[in-house]
């Protein structure tokens, strides 16, 4: 696979990047409803340990916290942590705004991947990949460019899209494959995808699967969000676990995610004797 070949050698041309390790310990956390003013909690104590080299996936009925999850680990404003605590490599990174967790280390894909009028996608990589790296060893335009034709062809994108402002009116499916271009342009120790599958062909499923697996190795870890099993045939994961009602109530093996896609949610919860209410309770 070219692309694997490409990334380990831009890597080794960068250097070794350190390992790293992201911590959610006990997390709890909150949002303010605008409606009705009240606070309500959405995450109920999550516990989750991942390192550079693994890769993990989430699954979990929808509203069950997942991207609420996700927005948190990476800083978004208006998630409240009201107990617990996020680490990478044992600091925490709670204080941290987003830019200064994207610095060390983290990306978010997001389920809904915002459009930015006005900044071309090109020059959003740009600033993107230097923001991680000191004045001193700033990306030549030469290597940028390079870089970026090198993951365009790994992900069948047309050179045109990054002329383009970002994500303004791209397709779900392009918005999506945009978010991998990132991500092997950014180069983070640990990325969260969040529901990159959704709204994807499927050659553009393996497209985007193509381009996560090429970031696999020692340097780099996943955290993917997904409601189908058919991802993680793809990307296949080292641990799966399982979210509902704002904790982790199992953790499994890619053995784990089939089985749900066989009994779905229901027979989990009543194995486990939890009382949450499901949407298949209608059915
Ligand atoms: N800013 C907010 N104000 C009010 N409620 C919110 C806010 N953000 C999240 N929620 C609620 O928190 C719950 C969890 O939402 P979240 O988006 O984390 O779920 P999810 O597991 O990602 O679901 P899905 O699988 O549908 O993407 C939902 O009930 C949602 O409505
Ligand atoms: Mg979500």
């Amino acid at each position: 696979m070219p692309g694997l070949r490409y990334n380990k050698e831009q890597k080794l041309n960068e250097g070794s990047i350190e390992m790293a390790k992201l911590e959610v310990r006990d997390l709890h956390v909150s949002v303010k409803d605008e409606e009705s003013k009240s606070t309500k909690e959405i995450l109920k104590g999550v516990n989750l340990t991942m390192q550079t080299g693994e890769i993990h996936a989430i699954m979990g009925p929808n509203g069950t916290g997942k991207s609420t999850l996700s927005e948190t680990i990476m800083g978004k404003s208006g998630y409240h942590v009201t107990q617990g605590d996020i680490l990478l490599d044992g600091q925490s990174i709670l204080d941290m705004p987003v830019d200064e967790r994207a610095r060390r280390g983290l990306f978010l894909a997001m389920q809904y991947p915002a459009e930015v009028p006005g900044v071309t996608n090109a020059e959003f990589l740009r600033v993107a990949i230097n923001a991680r790296r000191d004045q001193d060893h700033q990306i030549s335009v030469m290597d940028f460019l390079q870089k970026l034709d090198r993951n365009l062809s790994l992900l069948d994108m047309k050179e045109s899209m990054t002329e383009r402002y970002l994500n303004e009116g791209f397709s779900g499916g392009e918005k999506k494959r945009n978010e991998i271009l990132q991500l092997l342009m950014i180069e983070p120790k640990i990325a969260i995808l969040d529901e990159i599958d959704s709204g994807l062909d499927i050659d553009a499923l393996k497209v985007v699967s193509k381009g996560v697996n090429s970031m696999r190795g020692k340097d780099f870890g996943a955290l993917i969000i997904t409601h189908y099993q058919r991802l993680l045939n793809y990307i296949v994961p080292d641990t799966v676990h399982v979210m509902m009602d704002g904790r982790i109530v199992k953790n499994g093996g890619p053995e784990l995610a089939k089985k749900l896609e066989a009994e779905g949610y229901t027979g989990l919860r009543d194995e486990l004797g939890l009382d949450i209410p499901l949407v298949d309770d209608d059915q």
